[in-house]
């Protein structure tokens, strides 16, 4: 274990969704603690971008443009991520497809179904087996973390993504009891309302939040990092962590100030 910040120094990470928002930020957060990071995104430009800005900065990264809803994908990142850095310490599963509030149970169709279940879950599960096993192979202590949401308990009108979050919550709770005895953590982080790219905030959302504010990537990134270090987060497996200025208990039945 190491005593001080920083704490991820000799260690490589895989971030997929890193071109933007939460695991952007993420990249940032692995990155400063002297972490070698691996960014996956489907957006090119984006990835580019981030990569850029992270090599500006001076740390070491690479990356990769991927379309983590086909099959092969997860694979695909893993053996690049391994040709580039060898041996995985971490992984964080922040790509998510864009939710669309037109897609409700009478609209969503069954390929946009299948896209966001094949980000969230197929490929989130592939993602952690493959790394997982390598982790077990070489003997490492490894940290994952999966980027869930509080409509894996409440509904969101859109089915397919409210449902896709729950399956990756229990993902993240077998996966945590298979792997503890060998000294692999993963847990599930969970935003609330957060004005990263995924999410576009209506009315007065805000004064609903007992905080009165949109959370930030920043916001979240920052506990997504804690679940990362063992200094901080060693005895926590199979939880899972909300980030949302306590949204979760705003209770109808109080004035809006
Ligand atoms: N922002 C919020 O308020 C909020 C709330 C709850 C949960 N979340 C979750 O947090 C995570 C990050 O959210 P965000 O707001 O930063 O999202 P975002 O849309 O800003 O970023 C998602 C990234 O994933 C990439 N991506 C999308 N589909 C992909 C694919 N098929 N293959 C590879 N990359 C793909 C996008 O290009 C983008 O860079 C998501 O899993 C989201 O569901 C966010």
């Amino acid at each position: 274990m190491k005593p001080q910040s920083p704490y991820l120094t000799d260690e490589a990470a895989i971030i997929t969704g890193s071109g933007n928002g939460i695991g952007r930020a993420l990249a940032f957060e692995v990155a400063g603690e002297g972490a070698r990071v691996f960014l996956v995104d489907s957006n090119e430009q984006k990835l580019a971008d981030t990569l850029a800005e992270l090599h500006a900065k001076g740390h070491e990264a690479q990356g990769a443009v991927i379309d983590l809803s086909l099959a092969g994908s997860a694979q695909q990142a893993v053996d690049q991520a391994r040709a580039a850095f060898g041996s995985i310490h971490m992984v964080v599963h922040s790509a998510s497809p864009p939710r669309r509030e037109a897609d409700t149970w009478r609209t969503v169709t069954r390929e946009i179904w299948d896209e966001m279940y094949h980000v969230n879950v197929k490929t989130g599960f592939e993602l952690a087996r493959l790394v997982g096993q390598h982790m077990i192979d070489e003997g490492i202590a490894g940290r994952m973390v999966y980027l869930t949401s509080l409509h894996a308990h409440t509904p969101r009108n859109l089915p397919h993504y409210a449902t896709s979050k729950a399956a990756m919550l229990m993902l993240v709770k077998e996966l945590a009891k298979a792997w503890a005895r060998h000294g692999i953590r993963i847990n599930a982080l969970t935003p609330g309302a957060i004005a990263a790219g995924g999410f576009k905030p209506a009315g007065d959302l805000a004064l609903k939040i007992p905080m009165q504010r949109l959370g930030s990537a920043q916001d979240v990134a920052a506990m997504g990092l804690t679940l990362l270090i063992d200094r901080f987060s060693g005895y926590v497996t199979g939880t899972e962590v909300v980030v949302d200025g306590g949204l979760s208990v705003f209770n109808w039945f109080d004035p809006v100030q």
